[in-house]
């Protein structure tokens, strides 16, 4: 907190608030008390210059580039970590000593599987359903088959934080998997109990009852990297929303089932799914990219360049650094050639020569290679933002449990009203017909 000011003038009305300062020198205007003081509201459409609360588990510098989760670099994350590791960060804000990794870890591994009674619920829905859709009512209703960890009693929630935030990290891989057997009709496959959190994936997802999948340790690795880069972002679209479920005090469960549901947008995790299809298109046509590139500066939002740009970021996204590097390793380790990869890179080299994009700061986004990579080792297109939302839980549940435990005041923003004036209701038989 800073003791400097910023005054306000609002017509002949003189105001002074307080600058709050954050650790990395970001300043904003307290205007907390505006509307009590002159009876205006601040307008933020979007809310793309609205801080919505102090947090200390995520800084982005979108100018510079710049990621880091409770002060470590990204790049360093993905280097030296992984997953689950990073998970433990995000969520309890330091880096764990061995013993609390291994009991951390050993949570996750022994949730890994799901009820009966759950199976028979998963089994209702039809196969033609839309993986997240699945996901999301599950994750929810998961929160009945833990009732003492679901209970809307904050402290009480608090208090089992890590037993419930394992269920959930490690059951939303588990439901994941289910939710791309099921649109197959392929029998649910059970997790194991003695490999990782990546390969029990690809294992659940990948093996039938009569043949083991094995994951290729770069393959493990690949898909560490990709849930490591997507595990939190600060204040995007599905976390606001995550935060904002839970400032009316739902639970968990409940708050980040909201959360998936938010995902699920193209403009946010949908855009993964967006790049690769666009990218087929492509190779599809014919096309060498220019006229994707010349229908994507018209400014029509149906025709973007999918995987470009973003709100936060003015400079390349850092995310996407490391998976263009890592996309090129993980195809040479498999032996693959994929094509769609050329198209990306040539995509990428002739967008970032046009005035239109490098004028609106407009560079690849994380969604732009992690494609690409998630086909190589055999997701479908399909499950893209599905993987998104198994990356991007930790962070939902960090963020969770930092609004839950400063008892942060339930989120209502504002309006300004532009509907009609009051006017009387007119009777059915007195309106006229178009
Ligand atoms: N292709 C072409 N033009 C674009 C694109 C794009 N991908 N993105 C933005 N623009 C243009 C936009 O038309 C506008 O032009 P003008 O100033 O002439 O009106 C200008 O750039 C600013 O756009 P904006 O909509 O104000 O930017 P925003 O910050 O509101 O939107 C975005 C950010 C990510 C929604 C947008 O860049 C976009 O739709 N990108 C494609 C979808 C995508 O890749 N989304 C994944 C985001 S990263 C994953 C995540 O963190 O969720």
């Amino acid at each position: 907190m800073s003791s400097a000011n910023a005054t306000l003038r609002i017509q002949d009305q003189e105001i002074t608030l307080p600058l709050i300062v954050g650790s990395e020198g970001e300043c904003a205007i307290d205007i907390r008390h505006l509307r009590d003081q002159t009876g205006t509201i601040s307008y933020d459409d979007g809310y793309g210059n609205t801080g919505s609360c102090q947090s200390t588990i995520t800084f982005i510098d979108g100018d510079r580039g710049i990621l880091r989760y409770r002060g470590y670099p990204i790049e360093q994350l993905a280097e030296h970590s992984n997953f689950l590791e990073v998970a433990y960060l995000l969520i309890h804000g330091e880096l764990p000593p061995p013993s609390h990794l291994r009991r951390f870890r050993q949570l996750v591994l022994g949730n890994a599987a799901i009820q009966q009674s759950m199976l028979h619920h998963f089994s209702g829905f039809p196969n033609n359903s839309h993986p997240m859709a699945m996901l999301s009512a599950m994750v929810n209703s998961l929160g009945c088959f833990y009732p003492q960890l679901a209970s809307n009693d904050r402290s009480r929630e608090l208090a089992q934080f890590e037993e419930a935030a394992c269920i959930l990290i490690s059951k939303v891989r588990t439901l994941a998997a289910m939710s791309y057997r099921m649109k197959r009709d392929k029998p649910f496959i059970h997790p194991k109990t003695n490999v990782s959190y990546c390969s029990n994936f690809l294992h659940m997802m990948f093996s039938e009852p009569y043949a083991d999948y094995v994951a290729r340790e770069e393959v493990d690795r690949a898909l560490n990297l990709i849930l490591l880069l997507h595990a939190d972002h600060e204040q995007n679209c599905s976390t606001s929303t995550v935060r904002m479920v839970a400032s009316g005090g739902a639970n968990l469960f409940a708050s980040t089932a909201a959360g998936i549901c938010a995902l699920w947008g193209p403009a946010h995790g949908g855009a993964n799914q967006a790049v690769l299809e666009m990218l087929q298109t492509i190779h599809d046509d014919g096309d060498d990219g220019t006229k994707f590139i010349e229908a994507a500066k018209s400014g029509d939002k149906q025709k973007r360049l999918m995987g470009f740009g973003h709100r936060v970021y003015k400079n390349y996204d850092p995310r996407a650094k490391i998976l263009k590097k890592q996309c090129e390793d993980v195809l040479d380790a498999l032996g693959l050639n994929d094509p769609l990869l050329d198209i990306a890179l040539r995509l990428e080299e002739a967008a970032l020569r046009e005035d239109y994009f490098l004028s609106r700061k407009l560079y690849p986004n994380v969604d732009f290679y992690s494609g690409i990579i998630m086909r190589a080792i055999g997701i479908p297109v399909d499950m893209f933002t599905v993987m998104f939302a198994i990356g991007r839980m930790p962070g939902w549940l960090a963020h969770w449990k930092e609004l839950a435990q400063a008892k942060s005041p339930i989120h209502r923003p504002r309006q300004i009203y532009t509907g009609h004036p009051a006017r009387d209701f007119v009777p059915v038989e007195n309106r006229p017909d178009p």
